[in-house]
């Protein structure tokens, strides 16, 4: 049954798809962590959820706000024991004004509920704010955020983190790694580590779940589609 599973979400995904370990240090991050970047958004002072996503709304700490249709605040329970951060709304989560409900965002979920995770019960949020793309024809095609706008977005997802405490913190993808350890994270040598940060007792460093849409070949894609659910399944412990 389980395998089944897989295979439907793994297969599902081939429609969609076109086409050691030297950990995170705890001390370096808590280092860097206080200090103040030029640019940063300036977020209220509150413990009040609501208040804090509508002050985001109007964020103009970088030029992303001008391209993007709204900002992409988390979601999800405020005494939720596990938050995921992702990179980045993409074309789906700009047009809805949610974190994670198109391609790469199904398959999270997928993975979630193989690893015996249910994402209604994590808060989930992204190291950016706000769509950065660039026009191809009629399409919006995805741009990675540079490191200004990772650092002029941080006050916000930190905050969302003061606010819910984790035990669990998982930093999908190499932007959410380089927002939370303030460094270049090597995904592929890192991942499947944990660390304690400042933000949780237990953060894991993990792919984006997008990355497993690009591979072309439908059994590496399932390897890697697997390999992800086990990273995943150390949230159920
Ligand atoms: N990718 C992300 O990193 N975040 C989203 O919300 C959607 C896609």
């Amino acid at each position: 049954m389980k395998n089944s599973l897989v295979e439907l979400s793994v297969n599902a995904l081939d429609r969609i798809s076109r086409k050691r370990k030297p950990s995170p240090h705890r001390s370096s991050v808590r280092g860097k962590m206080s200090a103040k970047v030029a640019g940063a958004a300036k977020v209220p002072a509150t413990s009040d959820w609501d208040v804090l996503r509508g002050a985001a709304r109007t964020c103009k700490a970088c030029p992303l706000y001008k391209n993007a249709t709204q900002t992409v605040f988390g979601e999800g329970p405020l005494k939720a024991r596990i938050v995921l951060l992702g990179e980045q709304p993409g074309d789906a989560e700009d047009l809805e004004g949610r974190p994670f409900v198109g391609p790469a965002g199904r398959l999270l979920e997928r993975a979630l509920a193989e690893a015996g995770v249910d994402r209604a019960r994590c808060y989930v949020t992204n190291a950016v704010k706000h769509f950065k793309w660039k026009p191809r024809g009629k399409r919006r095609l995805h741009e990675k955020p540079n490191n200004a706008e990772i650092a002029a977005c941080r006050p916000w997802w930190q905050a969302e983190l003061k606010l819910i405490r984790p035990q669990f913190l998982v930093c999908l993808g190499g932007t959410a790694a380089r927002a939370v350890f303030e460094r270049e994270v090597k995904v592929m040598s890192e991942r499947g580590s944990i660390v304690k940060t400042a933000w949780a007792e237990r953060t894991l460093v993990t792919i984006h779940p997008s990355s497993l849409l690009r591979i072309p070949d439908s059994e590496a894609r399932h390897r890697e589609f697997a390999r992800f659910v086990g990273e995943l399944t150390l949230l159920a412990k």
